[in-house]
């Protein structure tokens, strides 16, 4: 036994370390990993030897076997070693309780040193704190810590799940090109610049959409495709430029087909987490969830919900209000208990919240009702004792609550107090953390209106059909009809979303037009669309749900990079492989480009 790194192994992995268990004591064993730890308790050295599977303790004491201690003497961690020998009974007194093997270890007869390792950049077990850049950059050691292993064999045990589940409904998983055209997601695209033909560019699909819909035209009755997506938008801790889909279709079917198709693989997979979901999910109007949430993935593991006060503003004589109640605003409040001891301080951090750039409310406003019956509030000068009164009532004020309130436009209003809502969530302790919420969004408004571009725009995508009955109001009155699209939100995050799809031409065209899209333009981005549309497309219509999202949420992570095995940092770039980078003269003389200064 060599204590060199040997290039000729003699020893194969019979059993994997987190394995082994009492049954196997006696049998001889073979096991490969990495040194995790070692001890040297006076001559005699210990070492956890950790693979994929957890840690085995392996020990070599040189009054048993001097050729294999001598070899122990020289192990660092993350040193590879591989070693044969009868797994043991761990003398009484010595059990790690801590260690799923604690009772047990293995005095090898045989050991080969694999590979050394020089010392690490970081220690494996405090990797949570050290900068997620430098984790980034050393991923693969990043990737070996137990915890990563376990999310990414999860991720594996739900994508099967998945699979199995939609191979069972019949779905025949079909692949879509990358080299592709701009699909509109709402993002910007990924380009890639063809050789071949100088000037021009594919784009990396947002999602398969317009595939998806090709493989109903030509006649797969139910598609699916574990596929990749790429979209250049700001990045979050739940989005990523690159992105995988479960990518649904289906043909002759009608919404409730694909929602229970969706229910069944969502039950398969939360099932992978020991989640049991059961069906039918609940439905939520999208009316309604903008109107007493603000928003379109409302977290409904706590109520909170928003009071409309608009009416009883337009009548008062608090002018910040009434005038906006009177033109076409909302004036909205929510009634929280427990803040009423609230410091100017931390009244002026909501305010700050809900004031922010982004969420763009004009003020925040409140009245606290004290458990002493005295009111504490800027505004409540300016109403009188039933107005006061009208509020308490409808917002079912009971002593100690206050209202926040916000006056604005709707869309304002929503964002800025459904923030809030999320906020104080979050501070008060409201969110049962054992409540698994599952709720279908259904009937979103087909268009909504742009201000900045002064034109309508689609909620989903422009593929998405209006509701049948709401399809006459497209020459009326475009922005008040219904889509047959349906989202599916999980504890407050947008996990999947999906619709039925126009397979008319006509339709199709038509609403080309409403979005702006002169006839040529549409030819020329979508033309082989409407030609399939128009060579016997059948009614259609599926969703896509986001893989990363749901692991991230099924093993309980923060952030979608923890679940994505190289992901990209905020600024989409990757620090492992330092890409983008820049390329040679001579590769972007063949591309036809030249790189112009950035300013
Ligand atoms: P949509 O754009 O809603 O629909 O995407 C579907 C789901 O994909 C996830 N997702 C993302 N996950 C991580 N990073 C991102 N940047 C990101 N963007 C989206 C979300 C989302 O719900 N073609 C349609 C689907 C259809 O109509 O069938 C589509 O792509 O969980
Ligand atoms: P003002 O009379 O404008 O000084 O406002 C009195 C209080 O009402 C302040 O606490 C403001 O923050 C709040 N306020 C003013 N406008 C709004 C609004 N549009 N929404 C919510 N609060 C507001």
């Amino acid at each position: 036994m060599s204590t060199e790194v040997t290039t000729k192994t003699k020893l194969k992995r019979s059993h994997f370390c987190g394995e082994l268990k009492e049954s196997d004591i006696g049998k001889p064993i073979t096991v490969g990993g990495w040194v995790d730890t070692t001890r040297d308790l006076g001559g005699i050295i210990f070492i956890e030897l950790r693979d994929h599977s957890g840690r085995f303790q392996i020990v070599a004491d040189p009054a048993k076997n001097k050729e294999v201690h001598k070899v122990f003497e020289h192990l660092h961690n993350e040193y590879v070693v591989i070693v044969k020998g009868p797994v043991t009974k761990r003398p009484q007194g010595t059990e790690n309780s801590n260690l799923p093997t604690g009772t047990i270890e293995m005095y090898p007869a045989e050991i080969e040193l694999l590979n050394k390792s020089r010392p690490l950049p970081f220690t494996l077990d405090q990797a949570e704190d050290v900068d997620e850049n430098v984790r980034l950059k050393y991923r693969f050691l990043d990737l070996r810590r137990e915890k990563m292993q376990k999310t990414f064999i999860t991720r594996h045990k739900i994508t099967q799940a998945i699979r199995n589940t939609l191979n069972n409904l019949g779905f025949y998983e079909l692949e879509s090109p990358i080299l592709t055209k701009a699909t509109p997601e709402g993002a910007r695209d990924y380009l890639v610049p063809s050789r071949v033909q100088p000037g021009k560019f594919f784009a990396l699909p947002q999602s398969p959409q317009l595939f998806k819909q090709l493989f109903m035209i030509s006649g797969f009755p139910k598609y699916y495709q574990i596929a990749r997506c790429f979209r250049d938008e700001d990045l979050r801790a739940d989005r990523q430029p690159e992105f995988t889909q479960v990518d649904i279709e289906m043909s002759f079917i009608d919404m409730e087909d694909v929602i229970g198709a969706v229910e069944e693989v969502l039950i398969s997979a939360f099932n992978v987490a020991g989640i049991k979901l059961s069906k039918p999910f609940p439905r939520m109007d999208y009316d309604k969830a903008m109107s007493l949430y603000g928003s379109d993935k409302p977290d409904l593991r706590f109520s909170l919900e928003f009071v409309d006060l608009t009416d009883i503003m337009a009548k008062s004589e608090f002018k910040s209000f009434s005038e906006i109640a009177k033109s076409n605003g909302e004036v909205k409040c929510l009634c929280v208990s427990g803040i009423s001891e609230y410091s100017r301080k931390e009244m002026d951090d909501l305010k700050a919240l809900t004031m922010s750039k982004e969420f763009g409310a004009k003020g925040l406003a409140w009245i606290t009702f004290k458990s002493d019956g005295q009111v504490s509030s800027p505004i409540v000068k300016f109403f009188k004792d039933e107005e006061i009164n009208e509020m308490k009532n409808k917002a079912g004020v009971k002593s100690g609550d206050t209202l926040l309130f916000v006056a604005d436009k709707p869309k304002i209003v929503a964002q800025a107090l459904g923030r809030l809502r999320l906020h104080l969530g979050e501070k008060l302790g409201l969110i049962d953390e054992t409540k698994h919420a599952m709720t279908w969004l259904v009937n979103f408004p087909v268009f909504e209106y742009d201000p900045v571009e002064k034109r309508l725009n689609s909620v989903n995508h422009p593929f998405t059909s209006p509701k049948p009955e709401d399809i006459h109001l497209l020459d009326s009155n475009p922005e008040v009809a219904k889509a047959a699209a349906y989202d599916i939100v999980y504890n407050g995050t947008e996990i999947g979303g999906g619709s039925i799809r126009i397979h008319d031409m006509e339709l199709q065209s038509k609403v080309f037009k409403i979005l702006g899209l002169d006839e040529n333009t549409a030819k020329d981005k979508f033309g082989f669309l409407l030609d399939a549309l128009s060579l016997g497309a059948p009614p259609h219509g599926g969703l896509a749900l986001g893989l990363d999202r749901l692991v991230m949420l099924l093993t309980g992570n923060k952030s979608i990079r923890d679940v994505i095995a190289f992901p990209k940092t905020q600024n989409a770039s990757c620090p492992l492989t330092e890409a983008p980078s820049e390329v040679s003269d001579k590769q972007l003389k063949e591309l036809s480009i030249r790189v112009v200064e950035p300013k």
